[in-house]
């Protein structure tokens, strides 16, 4: 498909997995992930609420400002970096292609 773009991510245990990722579908990068079956939970279905899907951006690709919900969210989380975002306010579209992700450690794995 034409209008797909490639999203690199990296999981918890450092492999890399290449995405197709169609920007015409209105997806997250939460729910991304979970199509392609990555260990993402987003427990709350993608309201920002859960902090479950969170992921550090390591590409240099220009992401919308995070609302007040998402930063509220981060400041509960753990493991947050200065990169840190939550995947399912990543909203795919063209200008993200070649971004490149890692997902964020597991609360309980601290
Ligand atoms: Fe819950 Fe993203 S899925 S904050």
């Amino acid at each position: 498909m034409s209008n797909d773009i490639q999203i690199t991510l990296f999981d918890r245990q450092g492999g890399e997995h290449q995405l197709d990722a169609p920007t015409d579908m209105g997806l997250n990068l939460m729910e991304l992930c979970k199509a392609h079956e990555l260990p993402v939970k987003g427990t709350c279905g993608g309201m920002a609420l859960c902090s479950t899907c969170h992921v550090y951006v390591e590409s240099e690709h220009h992401l919308p400002e995070p609302s007040v919900e998402e930063e509220d969210m981060l400041d509960q989380a753990f493991f947050v970096k200065s990169n840190s975002r939550l995947g399912c306010q990543i909203k795919i579209s063209e200008s993200l292609d070649g971004l490149v992700v890692r997902l964020a450690p597991e609360d309980e794995e601290a």
